[in-house]
């Protein structure tokens, strides 16, 4: 019995050893530990085995079947080992990679490269002035008179910083009209600027962000009229929203503009029949007006000699406006939420 069993055992190690797939392996398993396996049937028998030696023999015989065991585990393991390396050979280099997500620039900032667009296409310059401003450049010297209640109107973020002399309080801008002043003092007539630059004021609801941007235009040259202003507006909003929509001037109040005006265009979603966003055919764009004499004067300019327009508008609302887009809160445009971005 015991020779059968060292019988088996070499049989078994030899069978598993040249065992080359899971299935062979498989096999060999079957054929000597399977209930009808040639180990599990001797070991039926040891039972006949005379009662002195049997404990022996089975001992040996767990022996066998713990080594049989053992040996079919570890090649196992090194057939799946071989297996792996087999796929990882098969591995194509030369195949592309996997393609990693392109982005594309903020919505804000390719409106701001349209309104660019527009603008240089019939001779405006795009200038960037300081955010970080003197409440003269942005207040006093555009007509506001000194302690007039207009500075709260414009809801201004003021700086914590010695007044200047002349100058005043400094502040975030809260529009870019104050770089009007500057492009003046800074350029001779004629003067045909757009200046594109974030904004600052302090009111935050579904409706605002502290920090939005405006385009600002300012022409000035002698025989300047409101038919230049109009024409210049009709040109940017034929350019920007289509051919269709048509534009229209209010009188309104401006400190720096006399006369001032509101400017309307017909509604993007109606075609201006009236419904329920615009209720009567027309959306309000933004300001606009002639360039006031005092404003020349403060800015160097002689008043009596040239006449200047301008005009200052927000850049996320003509988005919203051309997109008709609903958007439930403004402020997810600047939340960086990536499933809101990634749609424009
Ligand atoms: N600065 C004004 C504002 O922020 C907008 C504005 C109105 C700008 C009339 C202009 C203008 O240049 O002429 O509300």
């Amino acid at each position: 019995m015991e020779e059968e069993l060292i019988g088996i055992k070499n049989a078994a190690l030899s069978f598993v050893l040249e065992a080359d797939s899971l299935e062979s392996l498989e096999e060999t398993k079957l054929q000597f530990l399977g209930k009808s396996g040639k180990l599990t049937l001797t070991i039926k028998e040891i039972k006949k085995v005379p009662q002195e030696k049997r404990a022996a023999v089975g001992m040996l015989a767990n022996e066998v079947k713990e080594t049989i065991e053992q040996a079919i585990e570890s090649q196992t393991q090194k057939l799946k080992n071989k297996n792996l390396s087999h796929v990882i050979k098969k591995i194509d280099v030369t195949s592309p990679g996997k393609a990693e997500p392109i982005g594309h620039l903020h919505l804000v900032t390719q409106a701001i490269e349209e309104i660019t667009d527009i603008f240089k296409s019939i001779g405006f310059t795009r200038v960037r002035y300081p955010e970080v401003e003197w409440d003269w450049y942005s207040f006093t010297a555009l007509n506001f008179p000194l302690n007039h209640p207009a500075r709260d109107d414009w809801e201004t973020f003021f700086i914590d910083e010695k007044e200047h002399d002349k100058f005043g309080p400094m502040l975030l801008t809260p529009h870019t009209s104050s770089g009007q002043i500057r492009e003046m003092l800074e350029n001779k007539p004629p003067i045909k600027m757009l200046n594109i630059a974030k904004t600052y004021r302090r009111q935050i609801d579904v409706g605002h962000t502290p920090m939005f941007h405006q385009f600002e235009t300012l022409a000035v040259s002698e025989n300047l009229s409101i038919t230049h202003l109009k024409g210049t507006l009709d040109y940017f909003v034929k350019s920007f929203f289509g051919s269709k929509i048509k534009t229209r001037i209010r009188p309104y109040h401006f400190e720096f503009t006399e006369p001032s005006f509101e400017v309307d265009i017909t509604c993007t979603v109606c075609l201006g029949k009236g419904c329920k966003l615009c209720k009567e055919g027309w959306l309000e764009m933004g300001g606009a007006g002639m360039v006031h004499p005092n404003v020349l004067k403060n800015a160097g300019i002689d008043s009596e000699k040239y006449k200047g327009f301008a005009s200052g508008w927000g850049v996320e609302r003509v988005l919203m406006m051309r997109e008709n887009l609903n958007i439930d809160d403004l402020r997810l445009i600047y939340s960086n939420k990536l499933d809101f971005l990634e749609q424009f």
